[in-house]
C-alpha cells in the first residue's frame, strides 16, 4: 500500500480516505478506488485526485492549521512549511485526528533560503498561502529588528522562489492593524492607512507595499491581501486551536485560561474609552470562517489575472471587551474573574470591518457567531487541560 501511495504522489496525485471527503465538491477531479483489507473484504474507498498544491507557510500555526483543513475539504493539497517557533506537536496530532492522516509537512524557517528552496524544488506548488510571521504587537515594540527581519525576509524569499519556480498565486496574511485608528467606521479597504502603532503593524504595511510592487513588475502573479480583524475560537472538534506560549497577549486565550484557573484574573485594559461601555471594540471572527476565506481567495484568484487586491475579513460588526467576557460567561456557564485596569499602550479604541467587498468578490461571509467562537475556544482550552 505504501508503495502504491508513493507512486501516485510522485506523479502529483494524492490519496484521500473517503471519510475525510466532507466538503469535496469538484467530484470530476476524483477517481474512486475500492481498497481491499487483509481479509479480502471491502474496507474503504480512497480517492485519487490531481488537485492544486498549496504551500502553507506557518501551516502548523493557529490560522494556518485551520486553513489546512479547509483546503483539504475543498479539494486542494496543502503542504505545510513551519519552523514550530509558535506551534507544537499537539497541533499536528490534532490535525491528524481530524483528517484521518498526516498532511505533508516540512520543518523549515522561511528565512533560511537554501532549505526553503529545496521545498519549492521538490513540491513545485501551484500557490502559496503565506502565514509565517511573528505577530505579537507588544513583543514587536521590544524586538523590532527581529520582527522586521523575520516578517520581511520570509516574504522576500517566498517571492523570489515563486518567480524561480513559476508559482503564480499568493494569498498573504495581512491584518487590520494596517489601518491604525481609522477616522471612519466601518473601515473599508480603500480607507487611508494611518501610521502603524507598532513594528508588527508596520511590517504588515511594508509587506503589502512589497506585494503591490511585486505584482506590478510581474504581470503573471496574482495576489490577495487578506486583512484579518480579530480571529478567535477553535475548530469545533476541540482538537486544534490557539496555542499561546507563556502569558497570552490576546483577549480570548486570556479569558479561557482564567476560566480554567491557569490565570488568577483577567485585566480589562481600560474602561474610559468613548464607547458605550467604555471598553475597546473589535471585530471578532471565528477562525474557521477566516480559514474558509483563504480557499475562497484562491478560487477567486483563478479567474482574476494580474491582480493584487486587499480584502477585509471580519464579522462586519464590533463587540466590546466587556461584551466578549459577558458572552463567554453566559454561553459556557463558567465564571471569569475580571478586573478593570489601565489602558494598554498602542491599543486602538475601536475598529470593525466593512466586509461587503469580500461578499461581492469572494462570495464569502461569516457563518459562525461570537457565541460559537467562545464555545469552541472553551472546548479547546478544556482539551488542552486533559
Ligand atoms: N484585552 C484586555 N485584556 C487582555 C487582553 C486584551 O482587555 O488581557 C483587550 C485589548 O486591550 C483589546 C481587546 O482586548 O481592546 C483585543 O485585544 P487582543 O490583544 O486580543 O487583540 P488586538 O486587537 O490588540 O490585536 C489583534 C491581533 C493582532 C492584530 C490586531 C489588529 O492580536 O495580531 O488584532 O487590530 F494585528
Amino acid at each position: 500500500m505504501a508503495e502504491f501511495i508513493s507512486i501516485f504522489s510522485q506523479l502529483g496525485y494524492v490519496l484521500v480516505p473517503m471519510h475525510c471527503l466532507k466538503g469535496y465538491t469538484s467530484s470530476k477531479k476524483f477517481l474512486f478506488f475500492p481498497i481491499q483489507s487483509n481479509h479480502g473484504c471491502l474496507k474503504s474507498y480512497l480517492y485519487i485526485a490531481r488537485m492544486k498544491k498549496v504551500l502553507v507557510t506557518g501551516g502548523a500555526g493557529y490560522i494556518g492549521s485551520h486553513t489546512v483543513i479547509e483546503l483539504l475539504n475543498s479539494g486542494f493539497i496543502p503542504v505545510i512549511v513551519d519552523d514550530f517557533s509558535n506551534s507544537d506537536e499537539r497541533i499536528l496530532s490534532g490535525l491528524e485526528e481530524i483528517l484521518g492522516f498526516s498532511p505533508v509537512l516540512y520543518r523549515c524557517d522561511c528565512t533560511q533560503m537554501e532549505e526553503f528552496r529545496k521545498i519549492f524544488q521538490s513540491e513545485l506548488p501551484d500557490a502559496v498561502i503565506h502565514f509565517a510571521a511573528f505577530k505579537a504587537v507588544g513583543e514587536s515594540t521590544e524586538q523590532p529588528v527581529r520582527y522586521y527581519r523575520n516578517n520581511i525576509d520570509s516574504l522576500l524569499n517566498v517571492l523570489e522562489l515563486m518567480q524561480e519556480f513559476n508559482t503564480r498565486d499568493l494569498v498573504f496574511s495581512s491584518s487590520c492593524t494596517v489601518y491604525g485608528q481609522p477616522d471612519e467606521l466601518p473601515v473599508r479597504e480603500t480607507s487611508p492607512q494611518k501610521t502603524a502603532t507598532s513594528p508588527y503593524g508596520y511590517s504588515k504595511q511594508v509587506c503589502e507595499r512589497i506585494l503591490e510592487d511585486f505584482c506590478f513588475a510581474n504581470k503573471n502573479i496574482r495576489c490577495a491581501l487578506l486583512r484579518y480583524f480579530n480571529p478567535i475560537g477553535a475548530h469545533p472538534s476541540g482538537l486544534i486551536g490557539e496555542l499561546p506560549y507563556g502569558t497570552p497577549n490576546n483577549l480570548v486565550p486570556f479569558i479561557t485560561q482564567t476560566a480554567a484557573g491557569i490565570r488568577e484574573k483577567l485585566t480589562i485594559y481600560g474602561n474610559d474609552y468613548s464607547t458605550p461601555d467604555g471598553t475597546c471594540i473589535r471585530d471578532y471572527i471565528h477562525v474557521c470562517d477566516l480559514a474558509n476565506a483563504h480557499v475562497k481567495a484562491l478560487e477567486w484568484l483563478d479567474s482574476h489575472p494580474q491582480t493584487c487586491e486587499a480584502f477585509n475579513l471580519g464579522q462586519g460588526r464590533g463587540n466590546s471587551v466587556k461584551e466578549v467576557v459577558d458572552t463567554f460567561v453566559k454561553i459556557n456557564q463558567t465564571p471569569v474573574q475580571a478586573v478593570m485596569g489601565p489602558r494598554r499602550p498602542g491599543d486602538v479604541e475601536q475598529v470593525w470591518a466593512d466586509v461587503s467587498k469580500a461578499l461581492e468578490e469572494l462570495n464569502w461571509k461569516t457563518t459562525r457567531t461570537l457565541e460559537d467562537a467562545l464555545k469552541d475556544a472553551w472546548r479547546w482550552e478544556k482539551h488542552l487541560a486533559q
